[in-house]
């Protein structure tokens, strides 16, 4: 027998935080996405009786929370998936107890296990660029399982007044060459969105896009800045140096956070962080 592999190391401060990785992701990314889903649901509600939904990389179920938050009609069906377990049982337990109209599956969403053109709707909130081939394989699989007049929504991050102070603190925490590497496709100008969408068949005059904007807020930077560290300074992987230098990391991030376009604070200390998406909508 082959011994498994090395698991990638995790500092222990992010692997204690990442223990509750649901909870720390509705504590600060979670906040913005559903303010992003709400901005689209208000533009294709209501939804009709015989809707079948996807909430597609669903996370903890934001899309589907923000759809069962306009009382749909109770024949309307929605199917939540996402690759990640956590976030399933998380979204399982809140069907469970809320007695939704939502089956909850465990699928990638460039394989995702359904018919062609199954779905009515299709929601996929601040995830296709994660999906393979920089989105593509995300959204041939949304156009192949969308009805002929079905309508699609899949957004992307425009700006984020966290992001530059995270590459900031990388770069001074980390050694040359580990950090300030950019990731190899930009999605900043909505260029990347528009375009995989169309390789994935959409007509170009059945897609609409716009941007709205939202706000991270934090009554205890500190906290905040150590539950987004954990989620985000290990994208492109840890070191030991990320553990040793922990606590100056999260005091360098607060710091440069305070200061980032995009950041301002209330006359409570209460600090709000901008971020904003592109929007496309698009009918097959
Ligand atoms: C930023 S979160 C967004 C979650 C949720 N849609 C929301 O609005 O809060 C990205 C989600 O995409 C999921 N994800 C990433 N790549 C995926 C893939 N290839 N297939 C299915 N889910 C994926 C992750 O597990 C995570 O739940």
């Amino acid at each position: 027998m082959s011994p498994s592999p090395t698991p990638p190391f995790v500092p222990k401060q992010a692997l204690g935080i990442l223990a509750n990785a649901v909870d720390v992701y509705e504590k600060t990314g979670g906040k913005v996405t559903a303010q992003f889903a709400e901005e689209y649901i208000k533009l294709v509600s209501p939804f009709p009786a015989d809707s079948v939904i996807h909430d597609n990389a669903c996370g903890p179920g934001t899309v589907t929370r923000k759809i069962m938050a306009t009382s749909p009609l109770p024949t309307i069906k929605i199917v939540a998936t996402d690759s990640n377990p956590a976030f399933l049982s998380h979204v399982r337990a809140a069907v469970i107890a809320n007695k939704w109209p939502v089956e909850v599956e465990n699928m990638r969403s460039e394989a995702v296990a359904l018919p062609n053109d199954y779905f009515t709707h299709s929601f996929t909130n601040i995830a296709i660029f994660m999906m393979g081939s920089a989105g593509l394989d995300g959204a041939t699989e949304i156009y192949r399982t969308l009805k002929p007049g079905g309508v699609a929504v899949v957004n992307c991050w425009q700006t984020l007044a966290w992001l530059e102070p995270i590459k900031a603190v990388q770069m001074a925490t980390r050694s040359p060459g580990r950090a300030g590497k950019a990731p190899p496709v930009s999605w900043a100008d909505g260029t990347q969105l528009r375009k995989v969408m169309v390789q994935a068949g959409f007509k170009e005059e059945n897609i609409t896009m716009s941007s709205s904007e939202a706000s991270a807020v934090a009554k205890d930077l500190h906290s905040w800045a150590e539950l987004s560290w954990a989620y985000l300074g290990g994208l492109q992987g840890w070191a030991q140096e990320d553990e040793d230098r922990w606590d100056e990391a999260i005091d360098l991030l607060v710091a440069k956070l305070q200061e980032a376009v995009g950041t301002t604070v209330d006359e409570d200390g209460i600090v709000y962080m901008e971020a904003s998406q592109h929007m496309l909508i698009a009918k097959k």
